[in-house]
C-alpha cells in the first residue's frame, strides 16, 4: 500500500456538497487520488470538480433505497478509502431537555446509525490495506467531556464511536483499518465563523493522517494532526 502510486488510489467521500467533505474531495484529487464524491442534491461547488479527478454521485445516508442504488451504481468498484463525512448538528446549542425527542432521535440516526449502515453496505468495496473512515469529533469522547455543551450532538458522536467499534468487532476478519477522525474546530456552516481552523488546514491534516494510516488494520480515534484521542 505504501508503494501504491497516488493515481491508483481511489476514495469514496460521502457528504461532499460543502464544508469538510467538499474540501476532502478537492484535496484528495489534488493529491492524485481518483475520487467518487456524493451529494444529496445538485451543488455547483462539488460539480465544478467533475473531470478533475472527481466523479460526482448522489446519496442520502438516511435513505436506504438511495444507499442501495449508489451501491448498485458502484458495483465492481474498489476503494482504498471509504469516508463517511456526512453529519448534522440540529439544535446542537440547546441542552438535551430543550430538544424535542424527534430532533434528538434524528441527530442520532444521521450521525450514529446511518454511517454504520452505509459502511455495512460498502464494506466489500474496500481494497485490502484500505481505510474505512467516519467523521467523528472530539465531542464524541466520553473521557474528555469536562465542559458539557452540544449535548445531543456530543452523544451522537460518542454513539458513532461505539457503533464503529462494534462494527470493527463484527468485522474482525477484515483486511482494512477503521478510523474515527476529529477534524478540529473548523469554519464551516456547522463549525461557524468563530472556529479555530480554516477548511484547508483541517483537510490537509486529515489527508496526511489517512495516507499515513494506509495498511493498518486496527481501529483508531485520531485528530487532524494524527494525535490519538481518549475514547
Ligand atoms: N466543522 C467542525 O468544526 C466539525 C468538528 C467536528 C466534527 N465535524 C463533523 O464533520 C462532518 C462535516 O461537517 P461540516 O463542518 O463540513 O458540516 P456542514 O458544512 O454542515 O456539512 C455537512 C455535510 O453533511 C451532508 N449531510 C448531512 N446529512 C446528510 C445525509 N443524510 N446524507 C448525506 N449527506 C448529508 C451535508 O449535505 P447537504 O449539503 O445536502 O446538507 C453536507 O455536505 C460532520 O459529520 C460533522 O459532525 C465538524
Amino acid at each position: 500500500m505504501a508503494d501504491q502510486a497516488a493515481s491508483e488510489r481511489r476514495a469514496l467521500i460521502v457528504g461532499a456538497s460543502r464544508g469538510l467533505g467538499l474540501g476532502l474531495a478537492e484535496t484528495f484529487s489534488a493529491h492524485g487520488w481518483q475520487v467518487v464524491a456524493t451529494q444529496r442534491r445538485s451543488t455547483p461547488d462539488l460539480e465544478r470538480l467533475t473531470g478533475k479527478g472527481v466523479r460526482v454521485e448522489t446519496a442520502d445516508i438516511d435513505d436506504d433505497a438511495s444507499v442501495a442504488a449508489l451501491r448498485q451504481r458502484l458495483a465492481g468498484e474498489k476503494f482504498d478509502l471509504v469516508f463517511v463525512v456526512a453529519g448534522v448538528a440540529t439544535e446542537a446549542d440547546k441542552p438535551l431537555h430543550a430538544v424535542s425527542r424527534a430532533v434528538s432521535a434524528q441527530v442520532y440516526l444521521t450521525n450514529a446509525v446511518s454511517p454504520i449502515l452505509f459502511a455495512e453496505a460498502f464494506a466489500d468495496t474496500l481494497a485490502p490495506g484500505g481505510t474505512l473512515a467516519f467523521m467523528s469529533s472530539v465531542l464524541g469522547s466520553v473521557a474528555l467531556n469536562e465542559d458539557g455543551g452540544w449535548e445531543n450532538y456530543r452523544a451522537s458522536k460518542a454513539a458513532l464511536n461505539t457503533n464503529a467499534r462494534s462494527f470493527a468487532v463484527r468485522h474482525a476478519e477484515r483486511d482494512y483499518g477503521i478510523l474515527l477522525v476529529h477534524p478540529g474546530w473548523v469554519r464551516t456552516d456547522m463549525g461557524g465563523a468563530e472556529a479555530d481552523l480554516d477548511v484547508e488546514t483541517s483537510v490537509n491534516g486529515m489527508v496526511a493522517v489517512i495516507e499515513a494510516f494506509a495498511g493498518r488494520r486496527d481501529v483508531a480515534y485520531l485528530d487532524y494532526k494524527g494525535e490519538t484521542l481518549a475514547w
